[in-house]
């Protein structure tokens, strides 16, 4: 027996790996992670050979109670994970083959570890990706139940950060939503690039024993297997791609962060977020701190991140498999992790907003936010938009100047402004009046909200 006894590869070395190549070279320390995935691949893949007289029918069985011994030790902690044998892969089959003896070496047949890894990380993103679909869908459930408690709440909505128009707080709680739903949309269609089998293709060119892929990828739930063995275990497009897709919800989060940070802040006060939300200061305090969505805006830098690691990790990567891929580990597990907290937070915390209508509505009544509805009214009265939005902003400077809004002005002071202006304009110019005008698909008026909101319980409930 060479030195190398312990190592599964070890037959053609002639010394002992290096201490310090070995704790660098490991990933045991983060693959474990992927133990049921690997250990579920593993009796798929023993099951196939023994369908395709590879393995008896005692030795697969052998396997498949052994896997299910590991599975068992791991779980209940039993198992101490070896550095030097690596990674999941070598710990889980040196066990099996400590379990029930020779059969076990037999397990490897047919595959590497190349095809192994890719399978396994397949399989566990697949079960990733069914959950944050999920967590999705209940923050977005969410966010319908409070446009519908408040479709018809008004508040300023801003362009610019300044006052532009009146909105309805359901609308708003819409736009969020729609965000979520391109999310989950992206998440869907990555998932069908994800669900494809690489097992089979051993190191990079397949092998010689009468495999039988269609089984093993039924057997594992895979839409179908690969096509190219060499592309099967270099591909990490579905992780970057995945990794895109969580980007995007990130970028999405942080922006709904930043308007909760807003919107809590003592000069807005459009929203209390309650204390189990929030944390407070250890010098000052009068202060209660929107930590959780400061938390999930931060937090979207390292997603980003990530992204740009796993896509400068294949970088100029020749085919097939390199070593750079055991790296595309720890930014995935993170983003997944940063990403499932994220969405989990967000989910608790938004059907518990609570909303303050009267500084929502205080605040739309300053900026003139109904100047242009005063403008569509002259047009309506038979003046040109460009002409109309001319007189409204002669209005609007007046107002400035004498410190009133639109509505506070008397009939006669805004008929000095066009003579097409009646006494009708000061329904036209109320807040109320100006979101139930916007009532077309799209638009912001409460009718529209509540039917959107019908329209999209639908949406989910089809989806799930
Ligand atoms: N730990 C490796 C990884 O994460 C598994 C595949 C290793 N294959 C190899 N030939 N060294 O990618």
């Amino acid at each position: 027996m060479s030195e190398q006894e312990d190592k599964l590869w070890g037959g053609r070395f002639s010394e002992p790996t290096d201490a310090f190549v070995e704790a660098f070279t490991a990933s045991i320390g983060f693959d474990q992670r992927l133990y049921r995935h690997d250990i579920e691949g593993s009796k798929a893949h023993a099951q196939m050979l023994n369908k395709v007289g590879v393995l008896t029918d005692e030795e697969c069985q052998s396997i498949l109670d052994g896997l299910a011994q590991v599975e068992y030790e791991i779980e209940s902690g039993k198992l101490e994970w070896s550095i030097s044998l690596e990674d999941i892969h070598m710990n889980i089959e040196a066990r099996l083959t400590d379990l029930i003896g020779d059969t076990g070496k037999k397990l490897h047949t047919g595959r590497s570890r190349n095809d192994q890894i890719a399978t396994d990380i397949r399989l566990y993103l697949r079960e990733e990706i069914d959950f944050i679909i999920e967590e999705i869908q209940r923050l977005q459930e969410g966010l319908l139940g409070l446009a519908e408690r408040e479709a018809s709440t008004i508040l300023p909505g801003f362009t610019h950060l300044q006052v532009a128009q009146p909105i309805t707080f359901g609308h708003h709680m819409l736009a969020w939503f729609e965000m979520l739903q391109r999310d989950a949309e992206r998440l869907a269609d990555c998932r069908r690039r994800v669900n494809i089998m690489p097992l089979g293709a051993a190191a990079l060119a397949g092998t010689t024993y009468p495999i039988d892929r269609n089984y093993t990828a039924k057997l594992l739930g895979f839409e179908r297997p690969s096509r190219n063995s060499l592309d099967s275990v270099s591909d990490r497009d579905f992780a970057i791609e995945f990794n895109a897709a969580a980007s995007l919800i990130m970028m999405h989060l942080s922006r709904f962060s930043e308007e909760l940070v807003i919107w809590t802040s003592a000069q807005f006060n459009f929203i209390n977020l309650p204390d189990r939300f929030c944390t407070g200061s250890s010098i000052m305090p009068q202060k209660k701190n929107p930590d959780v969505p400061e938390l999930v805006r931060g937090k979207a830098g390292r997603v980003f991140g990530h992204l740009i690691s796993l896509l400068t990790l294949m970088k100029s990567q020749p085919l097939a498999y390199n070593k750079d891929n055991q790296e595309d580990k720890e930014p995935l597990f993170d983003t997944i992790d940063t990403l499932k907290g994220s969405l989990r937070a967000f989910a608790d915390m938004v059907p518990a907003i609570e909303v303050k209508a009267d500084f929502m509505r205080q605040a739309a009544l300053q900026g003139f936010s109904t100047a242009t509805d005063l403008a569509d009214y002259l047009v309506r009265k038979g003046i040109p938009f460009r002409d109309a939005h001319e007189i409204v902003g002669k209005a609007v400077a007046l107002g400035v100047e004498t410190g009133r809004d639109l509505s506070e002005m008397d009939l006669e002071e805004l008929t000095a402004f066009s003579d097409r202006i009646e006494a009708d304009i000061f329904e036209v110019l109320t807040l109320e009046g100006s979101v139930a005008a916007r009532d077309h698909l799209g638009g912001t008026a409460p009718g529209q909200v509540l039917a959107q909101v019908e329209a999209a319980r639908k949406g989910l409930k089809n989806s799930q």
